[in-house]
């Protein structure tokens, strides 16, 4: 618990710190995109832009008359409810139908005097909600025109989504049509994406829905709050077909080694006489536990369980363990129910409880997790886990105050253990007692002198105060006693990533921010804390293609689900913002002055 919230803390900080919201980070793409030159390679890296290659050499010269025909448009889009043709505009016409020869036999001008006619007409219709009459209108326009127009399939579009049942296929295919002519037209583009969002092609809804927004400049509140629903759409189906399809796998080395170090050793149980064979294969998974040796743990645990232990009081350890394991790989209900198995064996174990409290908390039950904890304390009154753990789940609550109470009971019971004393110190910062956190960091520091945590974390707190020389001076002693520690168990990184924010915090230190990230990866590669803050710092230099691996690996280190949407959310928005810059590549000094404007 106590390095999940740590670590995520670092993410949740590098994340606020670079992008206010997810629209910023939208931006921030845009932005960098363009600062760096990536423009240029995605241009001439990409392929045909959309499909409208006709007007692509055109479109840098036609630019004042594609603002002059933007505001003819929005006159013409047949965005209804906000404003009806007038009606005295509109011809009545006899319901003649000429044949092609007849069409093509006219004269230019008359053509497009009838097909302007055909399409105020199917305005008129439209408007009084008549929709086939109006489609018919618009086809007849488009087959008259003698001249493409992309508005003819964008209203004739907007009929078909107002149909009941609405042809949302036949939308697609008009604004393909309508998008062809004109690579810009924003109402075609939003139409499109909402008709394909009703299709669940939540890809390609994104893709336009990013388009449209960047080319109305983000001014449009409801096409943002779109993006903003796709993005979440397609995120959370994309972790579930990744949750459902990935075999369950332990999360980092780190992850784990901080989690069991929230409980406090015990002596490995004794042997009955007469051990069988799963008996020593449960002592052999917890001296592999011992040497941080995990998948070698979880791979015995199972196999003393298949082949049987003899004894009670082994079976409630092994069950604790493989519970535990689950709990570690996000099978809740399992991990659930071997520790309720546990508990009926010995109902002593006072870990046990505290693990059932963890698994409530997970489910959203923290009535259930005290109750687990009262449980956990008639058993054992003097066990510090108890406190120290209550303290965590108070902690999350925003408790401090009684959170700092349960640390010092913890650390009243047991004061060799580093994490309570932290604990207390952070608590006290946070129910604003400044004095007290400093003080009880500063006599950690004396007792833990071996310690690279009390470093950090107090670190952390001059950080957050802006005290930025004193922070690194904590960042780099920690790093010190991580270099000097003996090897085997794994390396805490988080200082490293904490030392390069401070830089990028401190002095805009972007490359030493970079590099402090890059040091923790060789550290620890599955350093999560370092994969997201080095995918924020590459976005904002433009490294999208690092940006976008940096995404990907923090997915795939994502335990749960909340870590992994969020993961994919940067993921899915970097990569519709370079679909963006390749498919409009002349928006690219546009894009960067708003950027400009904006940040
Ligand atoms: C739709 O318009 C056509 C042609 O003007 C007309 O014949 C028809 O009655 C209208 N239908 C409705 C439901 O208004
Ligand atoms: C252990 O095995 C020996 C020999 O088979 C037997 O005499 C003894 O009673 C066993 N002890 C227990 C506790 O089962
Ligand atoms: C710990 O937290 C509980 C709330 O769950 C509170 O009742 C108690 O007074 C706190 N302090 C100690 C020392 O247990």
């Amino acid at each position: 618990m106590s390095s999940s919230t740590s670590s995520q803390g670092v993410v949740d900080r590098v994340q606020a710190f670079v992008a206010e919201n997810r629209r910023a980070v939208l931006i921030g793409t845009a932005a960098a995109l363009v600062a760096i030159g990536g423009v240029a390679y995605y241009a001439s890296s990409s392929r045909e832009p959309g499909s409208g290659d006709p007007e692509k050499g055109g479109r840098k010269k036609d630019k004042k008359k594609s603002k002059k025909r933007k505001t003819v448009k929005d006159k013409d889009g047949p965005v209804l409810e906000e404003r009806a043709p007038k009606a005295e505009d509109v011809p009545e016409e006899d319901d003649v139908r000429l044949t092609v020869e007849q069409i093509v036999s006219m004269p230019t001008e008359e053509r497009q005097k009838a097909a302007a006619s055909l399409k105020a007409r199917g305005n008129k219709a439209y408007t009084s909600r008549n929709y086939s009459t109006a489609i018919d209108l618009y086809t007849r326009a488009i087959e008259v025109t003698p001249k493409p127009d992309a508005v003819f399939y964008s209203n004739r579009a907007a009929c078909y989504m107002n149909m009941s049942p609405p042809q949302y296929d036949k939308v697609v295919e008009d604004c393909d049509a309508a998008m062809n002519i004109d690579g810009s037209y924003v109402k075609a583009l939003n139409r499109r994406a909402n008709a394909l969002e009703h299709l669940d092609r939540h890809d390609d809804a994104l893709r336009d829905y990013t388009a449209a927004t960047i080319l109305g400049k983000f001014q449009d509140e409801g096409i943002a709050q779109s993006v903003e629903r796709v993005l979440r759409k397609l995120a959370t189906q994309k972790a579930q077909e990744i949750i459902s399809t990935r075999a369950p796998h332990l999360p980092s080395q780190t992850f784990v080694s901080a989690y069991f170090a929230a409980f406090r050793p015990r002596p490995l149980p004794e042997l009955p006489e007469n051990a069988s064979q799963g008996d020593r294969t449960l002592i052999l998974s917890l001296e592999a536990l011992t040497a941080c040796d995990y998948a070698h743990s979880l791979s015995l645990v199972n196999e003393a369980l298949e082949q049987g232990i003899s004894w009670d009081t082994g079976r409630a350890e092994a069950l604790n363990l493989r519970g535990t394991f689950k709990f570690l790989m996000t099978d809740i209900p399992g991990a659930k129910d071997d520790f309720l198995k546990s508990l009926e064996l010995q109902s002593s174990l006072t870990q046990t409880w505290v693990k059932i409290a963890s698994i409530h908390m997970e489910q959203g039950d923290p009535q259930k997790a005290f109750e687990a904890f009262d449980e956990a304390i008639k058993h054992n009154a003097d066990d510090p886990d108890i406190y120290y753990h209550r303290g965590q789940v108070l902690f999350i609550m925003n408790e401090f105050t009684q959170a700092a109470e349960n640390y010092t009971k913890s650390t009243e019971l047991d004061d060799q253990f580093v994490f309570s004393h932290i604990q207390l110190a952070v608590a006290h910062y946070k129910a604003g007692n400044v004095a007290k956190s400093m003080a009880t960091f500063r006599s950690t520091l004396k007792a833990f002198p071996q310690r690279s945590e009390p470093h950090n974390y107090y670190g952390e707190l001059l950080l957050d105060q802006q005290r930025f020389e004193d922070a690194i001076d904590k960042f780099d002693r920690a790093i010190d006693i991580e270099g000097e520690r003996p090897k085997p168990p794994p390396i805490n990184a988080l200082p490293q990533v904490n030392r390069g924010l401070a830089m990028y915090q401190w002095k805009q230190d972007i490359s030493a921010a970079e590099r402090a990230c890059q040091e923790a990866l060789k550290l620890d590669p599955q350093c999560e804390a370092a994969v997201a803050t080095l995918a924020q710092l590459s976005l904002q230099q433009g490294k999208i293609d690092v940006a976008m691996e940096m995404f990907e690996r923090q997915a795939e280190l994502a335990r749960g689900e909340v870590e992994l949407v969020n993961a994919l959310t940067y993921q899915l928005a970097t990569g519709a913002q370079v679909e963006f810059m390749k498919n409009y590549p002349e928006m690219a000094s546009q894009l960067s002055q708003m950027a400009r404007a904006m940040m």
